[in-house]
């Protein structure tokens, strides 16, 4: 797949969405559902959006036995959904079984990839509350190298790991990037961040981008900047 702007909708209601979708008349952006919009409205959202022609980031994070996780994902590829996700915690067994689960009887399924350690894990948490001596970075990496012996398609993380991700596992094995704000805005919450064009140049093969786009007084707009500095 192309490099590309994906639109997080993080929003609590199908309504909330649809009004902020209405607002694109000239553009079906790349849109990622997480866990707030979909267990507010279940998987007749995803029907919906995708009926709009807009391509989907499920984004649900599955961490569980690898039989449960085999069998969601079979649920999950029946939606039709282009990106979907696990967490590499769950294991290399965890994570072929989630490629299994996903293959449609035709051979096609949604890209997979696999969130290494949350950008909300800082070094001294992961080393201290569990237990894991390594540093945060080699476990990033770590982490992406198992998914792609399990033959997972890329990883979320952040810009600023991307090209090291590249270099270890691969040019072709995505690297889907959130923390992404314009130089001129607000950063809210977000500790480490880059802009569009920065994310670029570190190899980021997918920004998701959520409020500089959902909050801009002009939202269309704030995306069409987002993938003209971006794409360049
Ligand atoms: O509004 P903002 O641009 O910060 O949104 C970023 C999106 O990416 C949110 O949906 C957030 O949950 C998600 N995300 C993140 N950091 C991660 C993984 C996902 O910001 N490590």
């Amino acid at each position: 797949m192309a490099k590309d702007v994906i639109v997080a909708c993080d929003f609590n209601s199908a309504a909330e969405t649809f009004t902020f979708l209405d607002r694109f008349t000239e553009e079906k952006p790349f849109v990622k559902i997480g866990m707030e919009l979909y267990y507010a409205e279940g998987p007749e959202i995803v029907r919906q959006i995708k009926a709009r022609g807009h391509k989907i980031f499920l984004d649900l994070k599955l961490h569980d036995i690898p039989n449960t996780v085999e069998k969601a994902m079979r649920v999950l590829s029946a939606l039709d959904v282009d990106l979907v996700n696990v967490h590499a915690a769950g294991t290399r067994r965890m994570m072929e079984a989630a490629l299994r689960g996903l293959t449609r009887p035709d051979g096609s399924r949604p890209l997979l990839l696999a969130v290494t350690q949350l950008t909300s894990t800082d070094e001294e948490t992961m080393q201290r509350e569990l237990l894991i001596g390594e540093r945060l970075e080699e476990t990033v990496l770590s982490y992406a190298a198992n998914a792609a012996a399990a033959g997972l398609d890329g990883v979320v993380c952040s810009p600023l790991e991307a090209g090291k991700v590249h270099a270890r596992c691969g040019v072709g094995f995505l690297t889907v990037t959130p923390g992404v704000r314009f130089a001129d805005g607000e950063v809210g919450d977000q500790k480490r961040v880059t802009t569009p064009a920065r994310a670029r140049e570190l190899g980021s093969d997918y920004i998701v981008v959520g409020r500089p786009i959902t909050q801009a007084a002009d939202p269309a707009a704030a995306y069409r900047r987002c993938v003209k500095e971006f794409l360049g």
